[in-house]
């Protein structure tokens, strides 16, 4: 695991953002796994800069993201779709024919799910997928206890999910007890991995996925098992981190030699 420990959120934002821009110039029509949350919100401003300012191209791009919640429509305010396109899609030049997201109303899930991966087949595999992480160290919607290598299905989500992403509906009682999301071993097969996590209270989570046990209890920490993930955590979510200065120690020698960008870490 490569841990890059940054002063704020706002640098953690435009570190991945660069990354992922870095890889659309390197292959125009690259097919991104994306997240919602708060979490990825500056990185997605920063990228829509970058195409206003600089013109970074989201023409060809490809897209999947993570996750949904079961019974809401696209159109819904709280839904991750509505929120993708409000913070993102609808700022970029992607095309809406290469945006797949998981349909919340989907009547068969069984047969959607096992669509929506042979979708990431067909257009040969993610090259970087971009994870928030929740307090209770779950990646995309695989709560606690999920297998690791689960493959993209419906989900109940955990009390402790259901009260932290209540901050965006009226009421707790709002928030869907189900969603559709990858599973880890979907998220696991894409080329490359970027992790972001800013906050004291992602603190624990951090911890526990880079330093703990590889255990389904947290199931970001098979991240450690993945050749090519980037972890970005602002100082508040390294604080629990006990190798945190070598870390930094790592970042510093690799770039004063000129490889930072090898993917040796
Ligand atoms: C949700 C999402 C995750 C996200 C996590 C953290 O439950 N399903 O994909 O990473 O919460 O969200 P936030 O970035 O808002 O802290």
């Amino acid at each position: 695991m490569r841990v890059i420990i940054t002063k704020d959120y706002d640098e953690m934002s435009i570190k991945a953002a660069r990354i992922i821009a870095e890889q659309v110039r390197r292959k125009p029509n690259s097919v991104l796994g994306l997240a919602a949350g708060s979490t990825p919100l500056g990185t997605y401003k920063e990228l829509i800069r970058m195409h206003r300012e600089e013109g970074l191209d989201f023409s060809s791009v490809i897209t999947f993201n993570l996750d949904e919640y079961y019974g809401l429509a696209p159109d819904h305010p709280q839904s991750y779709h509505y929120f993708m396109f409000e913070n993102f899609f609808k700022h970029v030049n992607i095309n809406p024919k290469n945006i797949h997201t998981p349909d919340g109303l989907a009547k068969d899930v069984k047969a959607f799910c096992e669509k929506y991966e042979e979708e990431i087949k067909k257009v040969g595999g993610i090259d970087l997928q971009l994870l928030g992480i929740g307090r209770d160290g779950h990646i995309a919607f695989n709560e606690p206890g999920s297998s690791l290598a689960g493959r993209t299905m419906l989900v109940a989500l955990a009390e402790e999910t259901i009260k932290d992403n209540a901050r965006f509906f009226k009421s707790e009682e709002e928030v869907p007890r189900l969603a559709i999301t990858m599973g880890c071993g979907t998220i696991m097969e894409a080329r490359r991995i970027l992790l972001l996590a800013n906050g004291e209270n992602k603190a624990d989570a951090i911890a526990a996925t880079v330093e703990g046990p590889v255990t389904s209890q947290v199931t970001a920490s098979i991240l450690q098992m993945h050749p090519d993930i980037i972890v970005i955590v602002d100082e508040a979510a390294a604080s629990k981190l006990k190798r945190k200065e070598y870390y930094k120690y790592v970042n510093r020698v690799l770039e004063e030699a000129g490889f930072l960008n090898f993917r040796c870490h």
